[in-house]
């Protein structure tokens, strides 16, 4: 049995509105665009919503609109993506990384406390692997110290906190739209914020700076720059992609749901595997479960062709650019890099069979047995 590691379904309803798309010659400022964003508004229950060229995109604007910049500090945690530390770093602002909880990845208030000074401004959390980190201690916190809070939403399309979806805690949430993530716009991202001002500013901002949308224009071309934006757009044929697929996650989140809850069940008792506890209010991006002897999991399983990734195999602040230029010490990120060296991210999209499901994990506990 192949078993892949992600896997999109895309209506055939959905690639004949692409072409249409690309026939009309309308390819961008369209229709589909402002859908995404209103559909997308509602499913996360946000006032505001921006498609965004990704999601890496979003987190520059939201850096930027947050007002970080040179000489300021802002905390990130060492277990995430690149992108989420360079969206600080391209402000001129300062990343600060951060150790990480053992078992989730995520950001916690105890180390957090550790990175504080008087130059930090604002933070940036992920919810590693689609777990929402702790907002109620984290927001409380920062709320007390005027910390910035920006929310990474790469993997938590669908996570909740207490029934809030997430990204709707500090200033902004950025979502991804990568191929691997539980939709997909190719590249593509979207921001979600509830302050108006915040809103304005990232719009102009995605969009070179301009004053005026196309339809405000009195005659083409007429508008005024009065800031350095970027060109962050993303296409209507993308936006109309990640629309089709919207339509139908709430379905698919349930069906993720249900594939880490079998998991679960599957390795529930396992010594050597550890994983987190069940819940709701996670949206599965993937199923981590962390191993000691990883890196051989790794050559069994490409071995009997499954599927798998790593979130993440190296911490940020050993990535060359970070580590020649702050020549940060490896002790100060323990858990994080315990983490890094344990990941490891099985499959669970929606069509995953639990045939296939149960495969896997036999498969796993088999591999386990025998290294014993
Ligand atoms: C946690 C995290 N943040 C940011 C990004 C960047 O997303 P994008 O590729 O849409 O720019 C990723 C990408 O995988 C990610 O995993």
């Amino acid at each position: 049995m192949k078993i892949k590691f992600s896997e999109k379904i895309i209506s055939s309803k959905c690639l004949k509105d692409i072409n249409d798309i690309i026939k009309s010659g309308w390819l961008t400022h369209g229709k589909y665009t402002t859908l995404f964003e209103e559909k997308f508004r509602k499913f996360t229950n946000s006032k505001y919503s921006l498609t965004v060229s990704s999601c890496t995109a979003g987190l520059h604007l939201s850096c930027l609109a947050a007002g970080f910049s040179k000489g300021d500090e802002v905390i990130v945690p060492a277990m995430t993506h690149t992108a989420t530390s360079h969206a600080i770093e391209y402000t001129g602002a300062k990343a600060i990384f951060c150790d990480v909880d053992s078992k989730t990845g995520n950001l916690t208030i105890e180390n957090l406390k550790k990175k504080i000074s008087k130059k930090t401004k604002g933070i940036i959390i992920v919810h590693m692997n689609g777990k929402p980190c702790d907002l109620d201690g984290i927001k409380n916190f920062c709320n007390k110290k005027k910390i910035k809070i920006i929310e990474d939403c790469a993997h938590a399309l669908g996570t909740r906190y207490k029934k809030k979806h997430v990204g709707n805690f500090g200033l902004s949430g950025s979502f991804s739209f990568y191929p691997t993530k539980q939709i997909t716009t190719g590249e593509g991202g979207m921001i979600i914020t509830n302050n108006k001002t915040f809103f304005n500013n990232i719009k102009k901002l995605k969009a070179f700076g301009i004053d005026k949308e196309i339809g405000e224009r009195k005659k083409p071309g007429e508008y005024d720059v009065k800031l350095l934006g970027y060109n962050y757009r993303m296409t209507d044929f993308q936006s109309c992609l990640g629309l089709s697929q919207l339509k139908y996650y709430k379905k698919f989140l349930s069906k993720r749901q249900k594939i880490a809850k079998r998991y679960h069940q599957n390795f529930k008792g396992n010594q050597q595997i550890q994983q987190l506890d069940f819940s709701k209010e996670n949206s599965y991006f993937i199923y981590p479960i962390l191993i000691k002897n990883r890196d051989k999991l790794v050559k069994f399983l490409k071995r009997v062709n499954i599927g798998f990734s790593i979130h993440y195999p190296k911490i940020i602040p050993q990535m060359s650019y970070y580590k020649n230029k702050y020549k940060l010490k490896k002790k100060s990120y323990k858990n994080a890099i315990d983490y890094a060296k344990k990941n490891i991210s099985l499959p669970v999209y929606p069509t995953l069979n639990n045939k296939q499901v149960d495969y896997i994990s036999k498969k796993i506990l088999n591999f386990i047995s025998n290294e014993k």
